[in-house]
């Protein structure tokens, strides 16, 4: 059920049950982290295997900062910096009661984020424990960017409250602060070049040697293939009928798409790009087409998801 009543939802969310909400990533399906049995829902309804950690959220800096005795300089920089934003960062865990194994998915280290959402914050605030939240998608689909797309995903089995579409659109930056320097794990808002301004630290960029769900080869998938090119002329030698697909991209294309989204910026390609595999697969396209942006500031996060998508 969509709902704007977010007490009810913050009375749900203490007793254990599980409740979508917005952030300017992407929607979350939020549980109490302390409780095993409101985390096991979370798995249980997006089929998602038990070790794949979830990460924490919560409506304060030094709360989020607090949850782990092992926060290097370098971290408490960036908090300071993009925190409240789209950045998780990782951190090696301590005991702590307020999270439970299962939140974890039974890993040393733990994963955390304040959200800017405004809808999200009011959420958070009043919560005396961590939200752990993945993306509110069935394990590896295309990540929600609107209540509603939490509710074509679930239906009526979970509480999901409204509030204004993401912002940003794309999964938040990970950041590891494990090691000397920050580590990228999953590209996002928070570019690598920020990071570096903001602590003076160049970050590792990581080669998928965690296993997290977010850095599979294969994720992030609409139900219809995806196609990606980088130059327009490439077009021409794409053989499929441009009629029964659609478009996605930066340049302008005379070919008569099924649908097209010409955008005009990278912020509007990653804030429309998840709506866009959602609105193609509704109106029965066969095909995706997606032109990559170039590999620098937010086009590296929508470069990372675009090539998940389209694996085969
Ligand atoms: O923007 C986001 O990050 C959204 C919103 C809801 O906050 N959440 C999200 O969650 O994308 P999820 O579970 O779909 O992706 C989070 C990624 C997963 O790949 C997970 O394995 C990784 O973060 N992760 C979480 N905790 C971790 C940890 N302790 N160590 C390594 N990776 C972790
Ligand atoms: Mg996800």
């Amino acid at each position: 059920m969509i709902t704007n009543d977010i007490d009810l939802c913050i009375e749900a969310l203490t007793k254990g049950d599980v409740v979508a909400f917005p952030t300017e990533t992407v929607f979350g399906l939020g549980a109490r982290a302390d409780s095993p049995l409101a985390v096991k829902k979370i798995f249980d309804l997006k089929q998602r295997p038990n070790d794949h950690p979830l990460i924490l959220h919560c409506a304060n800096i030094d709360v989020a900062l607090a949850v782990s005795p092992h926060v290097p300089d370098y971290a408490r920089v960036l908090a300071a910096n993009f925190w409240p934003g789209p950045m998780t960062l990782i951190f090696k865990r301590g005991v702590n009661d307020a999270i439970s194994d299962e939140a974890v998915g039974g890993h040393s280290s733990v994963g955390i984020r304040v959200p800017s959402h405004e809808t999200a914050r009011r959420l958070l605030e009043p919560c005396s424990f961590f939200v752990a939240a993945p993306s509110a998608n069935k394990f590896g689909r295309v990540s929600p960017t609107t209540a509603h797309h939490v509710y074509e995903e679930f239906g009526d089995e979970i509480l999901i409250l409204d509030g204004e579409p993401s912002q940003c659109g794309l999964e938040s930056t990970i950041i590891s602060c494990l090691e000397e320097s920050p580590e990228i794990l999953r590209p996002g808002a928070i570019t690598e070049k920020e990071i570096l301004n903001a602590t003076g630290l160049e970050p590792i960029k990581s080669e998928n040697k965690v296993v997290v769900s977010g850095s599979l080869e294969k994720h992030y998938q609409p139900d219809i293939p995806l196609i990606t090119f980088n130059n327009v002329n490439e077009l021409n030698e794409i053989s499929l009928d441009k009629s029964k697909a659609a478009y996605i991209g930066l340049a302008e294309t005379d070919y008569s798409f099924s649908m097209k989204l010409v955008v005009s910026t990278y912020d509007q390609y990653a804030h429309e790009m998840y709506n866009f595999f959602r609105e193609a697969e509704k109106n029965n396209c066969e095909t995706i087409v997606a032109q990559c942006p170039i590999n620098e500031g937010i086009g590296i996060a929508i470069n990372d998801r675009l090539t998940k998508a389209s694996k085969k």
